[in-house]
């Protein structure tokens, strides 16, 4: 049955409730998540892979954070770990997680599993994570429902078909009865948001879910999850390598490098003056010249994260890099109240001062 993409109950098309989620968090105003120095080490018999070094972010209700990074920066592990899929008895996670209120580390079984559904739920860049080929689509939304809610078959059905509208699947009734090897990538993809929206839940994470499919496609789906993450009142974290995406999508943007947030800002701000240099190269290589060439990506390669090095990781990269750099890992500066950097001459203001750059 249905995989990795967790749902349980609710109607599928009515807002969150946002009078739950705080009721469930006893905590009012406070954020949906709320993330401290969180650390995930991979251990095995012949190496240690330190995949996320000490991230910390808050997320508030209705809010869609974007976390940005090239390929192995941990921002998939980042969002395993939100949702405890990652590997147990490999992996050492390390810091405070909480969710609608909740430590993340004290759930088990049950109530993990309702948490998983109900509370937060994700998507993936390949649906077939999620979704199961050898069931049809409504099978696995039904069962989902009426597994976490002990609904009728018949409004499992309804709520399924409802559903399946909701994510703009045309007609629907037909798509209910299809396997998922039937359906087109854009359809797939859809079908696996229903899925994971059949719990309601007030958090959906988004692993690159738009990566796999054709330019047209991949619009429409943005578009789609804007829309629904505004008619639902969801909070979103929404992970992409792709600049213009994280622009079209989200409030705010996180930079992930080798397993920090290096930059994070409201995404106007992120975009129009970043204030770190990673930021910087990351837009760079995104400019095309007037030829309609792409400006080359940045130089070298990101850090083994089996050994990283002392001081910034960007520093064996970083066109800005003084030997002070690497002496200790750059704390998180704020550049403006909601804006934050870790970079220690941008900090001092060495680089970049205030009318630059
Ligand atoms: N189960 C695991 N065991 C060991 N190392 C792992 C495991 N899962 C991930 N890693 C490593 O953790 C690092 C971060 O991986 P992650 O999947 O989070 O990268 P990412 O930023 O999502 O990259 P991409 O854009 O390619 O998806 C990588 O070096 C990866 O090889
Ligand atoms: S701390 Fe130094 S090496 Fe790191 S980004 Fe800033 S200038 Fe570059
Ligand atoms: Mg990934």
């Amino acid at each position: 049955m249905a995989r990795e993409a967790s749902s349980s109950s609710g109607v599928g098309v009515s807002p969150v409730d946002a009078a739950t989620v705080d009721a469930g968090s006893g905590l009012g105003a406070s954020p949906v998540v709320s993330v401290r120095d969180l650390r995930v080490t991979f251990v095995s018999r012949d190496r240690t892979v330190h995949a996320v070094n000490g991230v910390s972010f808050d997320l508030a209700a209705g809010e869609v954070l974007g976390i940005l990074g090239e390929s192995g920066s941990g921002k998939s592990v980042t969002l395993r770990a939100l949702m405890r899929l990652l590997p147990v008895g490999q992996t050492r996670i390390e810091g405070a997680v909480r969710i609608a209120g909740r430590d993340l580390t004290r759930l088990a079984g049950k109530a993990l599993a309702d948490f998983r559904g109900r509370t937060i739920a994700m998507i993936f860049q390949e649906p077939m994570t999620a979704l199961d080929p050898v069931y049809t689509i409504g099978a696995q939304i039904e069962e989902t429902i009426t597994r976490h809610e002990g609904l009728s078959h018949r409004a499992a059905r309804a709520r399924a078909l409802e559903l399946l509208d909701l994510v703009q699947i045309r007609s629907p009734a037909r798509r209910l009865r299809a396997y998922p090897h039937e359906m087109s990538g854009g359809m797939r993809q859809r079908a696996m948001i229903a899925l994971a929206l059949s719990c309601r839940p007030s958090i959906l994470l988004a692993d690159e879910p738009t990566t796999a499919l054709d330019v047209t496609v991949q619009i429409q789906i943005i578009l789609l999850l804007r829309r629904l993450q505004r008619e639902l009142g969801m909070a979103v974290i929404f992970v992409t390598h792709d600049v213009g995406v994280s622009v079209e999508i989200a409030d705010r943007l996180a930079v992930m490098y080798a397993g920090r947030f290096v930059e994070s800002g409201p995404t106007g701000a992120v975009i129009r003056r970043p204030r770190h240099p990673y930021t910087e190269g990351l837009l760079d290589s995104t400019v095309t010249t007037e030829r309609g060439r792409r400006l080359p990506a940045i130089p070298g390669a990101p850090p083994d994260l089996r050994a990283l090095p002392p001081g910034c990781a960007f520093a064996p990269r970083c066109a800005y890099a003084e030997e002070r750099c690497t002496s200790d890992v750059p704390p998180e500066h704020r550049v403006a109240p909601d804006h934050t950097t870790r970079c220690v001459r941008v900090a001092d203001g060495s680089l970049w001062t205030a009318a630059a750059p």
